[in-house]
């Protein structure tokens, strides 16, 4: 289930002209199933409308600290204890000038004080206003009383300048939201390891020999983890925008990824290997481009190491295999070859499921030989299925 499913999101807008991007963060919102409260400051509501707000929350929205409220208790601090997040989005100069000072002269600032309730801030601003230094002592005032601080985005200014001070895009915005949301999930605590993508073996400088791996299944696992609380490191072949607070290494062949495996996993509760890794690798690599000749080229291969059965370790062990025809055997056979608690069976023959798509069916069977057969899922419940068993065993 979507972490941000059912949960209040208090977002505070403050006058900064990027306030105009704070209804896509609210609409966004709403539509991964969060309720969101929205208290926009005086200046917020010259920008934007409180109207625009209250039509994609469908609800209230708070902008005066005098404003009637329906029940008894007074409005900041009911809204401080209904959220399971607050959000300032963007948070100008002066906003935060006034939190840093413990300033309480209006209803955003009120609710802040209020709150027990984690904080994130996006400050958005001018770079001259963002670089003074007594904005930046502000911030690292907030940092130290725990509020999360979301660097602002490069890009062009309403200066006309290119610099540092943009809201950033709201996928950022919401991936920040959904990692401190996950502190306190079930898996908080435990360390991942979690492999993505189809290894590339080289056979020049230019040429590879690869495989059809998108790294979906292994992203969505290292996401569900990562919402779920746990530390994750994702070592992945595949480059894509790592979900905050993942660390990422990126690497290409099998060899580079064994290291990284090794590295990775000395502290690791758990190893995913959800990677397409090649089994075989070019003998001697070229330093050049291999040029076109007349006749047959041939290619030596010889076998990469196998890194699910060669890495040690008191940590569980998961493989994923993909298999054409008996399914459950050969998924049997490699997990009690590899020493796994754990393997994902998929018949890579099915055409709604498994490389590129955002979907798969799999087989999860554990050492007893016992197969937990799924129904097509999105990648994102089988990771949180596969998660669910190695919770188990932990
Ligand atoms: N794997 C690995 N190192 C390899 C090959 C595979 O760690 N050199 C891991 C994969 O990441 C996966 C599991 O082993 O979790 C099974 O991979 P799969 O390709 O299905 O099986 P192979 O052992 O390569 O056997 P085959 O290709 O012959 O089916």
């Amino acid at each position: 289930m979507d972490i941000l499913k059912d949960k209040t999101i208090l977002l505070g807008i403050t006058g900064g002209i990027s306030a105009y991007k704070a209804p896509d963060i609210a609409s966004k919102l709403r539509q991964l199933g969060a309720n969101v409260d929205v208290v926009m400051t005086e200046s917020a509501a010259k920008i934007i409308t409180p109207r625009t707000l209250q039509s994609i929350t469908n609800r209230q929205v708070h902008t005066d600290m005098w404003q009637p409220v329906e029940n008894f208790r007074a409005g900041h601090i009911s809204l401080a204890e209904s959220a399971d997040v607050i959000v300032i989005a963007p948070a100008t100069a002066n906003t935060i000038a006034k939190l840093a000072c413990g300033m309480a002269d209006n209803l955003l600032c009120s609710t802040v004080l209020a709150t027990r309730t984690p904080v994130i801030m996006s400050p958005a601003m001018n770079d001259n206003m963002l670089n003074n230094p007594v904005t930046q002592k502000n911030i690292s005032k907030l940092k130290d009383r725990g509020f999360v601080i979301i660097e602002p985005g490069y890009g062009h200014l309403l200066s006309g300048k290119i610099g540092q001070g943009r809201l950033p895009e709201t996928a950022e915005i919401i991936d920040i939201i959904r990692l401190v949301l996950s502190r306190g999930g079930d898996l908080k605590g435990k360390r991942f390891v979690v492999t993505a993508g189809g290894t590339r073996e080289a056979i020049d400088p230019v040429r590879f020999i690869g495989n059809r791996s998108s790294g979906k299944m292994g992203f969505a696992i290292a996401q569900a983890a990562r919402d779920r609380g746990a530390e994750v490191t994702l070592i992945s072949t595949v480059e894509c925008y790592p979900a905050a607070g993942i660390r990422m290494i990126a690497v290409e062949s099998a060899g580079e990824m064994k290291k990284a495996v090794e590295e990775a996993v000395v502290a690791a509760d758990a190893l995913i290997m959800a990677a397409a890794v090649a089994d075989y690798q070019v003998e001697q690599v070229s330093g050049n481009k291999i040029k076109k000749a007349d006749g047959v080229l041939s290619l030596k291969l010889i076998k990469t190491p196998d890194i699910l059965s060669e890495v040690k370790g008191s940590f569980i062990k998961v493989g994923f295999a993909a298999e054409s025809e008996n399914l459950v055997e050969n998924a049997i056979t490699k997990l009690k070859e590899k020493g796994l608690h754990l393997i994902a069976a998929n018949d890579i023959t099915a055409k709604d499921s498994g490389f590129g798509s955002d979907n798969n069916r799999v087989t999860i069977i554990d050492r007893n030989e016992r197969a937990e057969v799924l129904p097509l899922m999105s990648k994102r419940e089988v990771a949180d299925r596969i998660l669910d068993r190695i919770k188990e065993i932990i």
